[in-house]
């Protein structure tokens, strides 16, 4: 038990595994994702709609929505998306989860855009071309390595077109501070999240100070097996981030906290980046 304890706690090498198809897409996990997406009470998942309404009108009076061509990357079951279509924007929303999808599929409403929902994974499939805002939303953009990162922002830059932008936010430098490695052990740990069945859990948090990463990473056994779920979050400075999309051709329009007017901490913040050179 020692020797599996100690393996348990040994520091994984920076993005070494990349999980969040698991996450995401295992049929009892993204069903918990789904409950937890529209569940008002916990902003795990999706921040609350009051929020995402306040950053709907910011967007609007930024990038007029009616008539444009949206993308929307892990769309999730189509909070913003469908919102985008109301006020008469083209949309296509991307995520891997089926039961987003689904959801989103059934139970949103247009109003006077149009909206499409696809199951795709934007790393790996295709993006739409011509758009004039891709957005990928509540720090998604931080999950990825460096060069998970750099292949994204080089699709994103051929689905834009010349005067599109990418809307993204990210983790901040102030959030990273917050952070403090140690190990948490429970049964049936977070309400029989990660199983039907019953499971011990063991989550680690771990820091990686010259990279600004930090990683939660959830060991599960169970019965049968055990298996693990990675979470890792690159935190940034607006100089790291500048310089970031920079080397991937883009240049950033405007940098602020509107996606989430209420986190008074800066714990994230949002980004406008233009293509340059075009
Ligand atoms: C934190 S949630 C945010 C969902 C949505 N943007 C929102 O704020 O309500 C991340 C979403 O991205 C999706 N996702 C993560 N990685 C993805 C990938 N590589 N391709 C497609 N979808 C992905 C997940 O399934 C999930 O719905």
């Amino acid at each position: 038990m020692f020797e599996e304890l100690s393996e348990i706690h040994r520091k994984p090498d920076l993005f070494s595994v990349y999980t969040a198809e698991t996450l995401w897409t295992e049929p009892h996990l993204a069903q918990q994702m789904l409950k937890t997406h529209l569940d008002q009470t916990t902003p795990l998942a999706s921040r609350p709609l009051h929020i995402i309404d306040q950053t709907m009108q910011w967007l609007d009076e930024k990038f007029g929505l009616n008539g444009k061509r949206i993308c929307d990357l892990g769309c999730g079951p189509g909070l913003y998306a469908e919102r985008y279509a109301q006020r008469g924007a083209q949309v296509e929303g991307m995520d891997f989860s089926a039961s987003s999808i689904e959801y989103a599929t059934l139970n949103s409403d247009p109003g006077r855009g149009s909206l499409a929902f696809r199951q795709a994974n934007y790393l790996t499939d295709g993006l739409p071309t011509q758009q004039d805002l891709i957005t990928l939303i509540y720090c998604d953009f931080c999950v990825l390595s460096p060069s998970q990162r750099a292949a994204l922002l080089d699709k994103v830059r051929r689905s834009l077109n010349s005067e599109g932008a990418f809307v993204f936010d990210v983790s901040s430098m102030k959030a990273f501070e917050t952070v403090s490695e140690g190990i948490v052990f429970a049964r049936n740990y977070m309400d029989g999240f990660w199983t039907v069945d019953e499971c011990y859990v063991f989550h680690s948090t771990w820091k990686y100070e010259t990279a600004a990463v930090s990683l939660d990473l959830f060991t599960i056994v169970e019965e049968q097996k055990t298996w693990r779920v990675y979470n890792w979050l690159q935190h940034f400075s607006q100089s790291t981030l500048e310089a970031e999309l920079k080397s991937s051709g883009f240049e950033i329009d405007d940098i602020s906290s509107r996606f989430d007017a209420s986190d008074t901490e800066a714990h994230s913040f949002t980004v406008v980046a233009r293509r340059f050179g075009s």
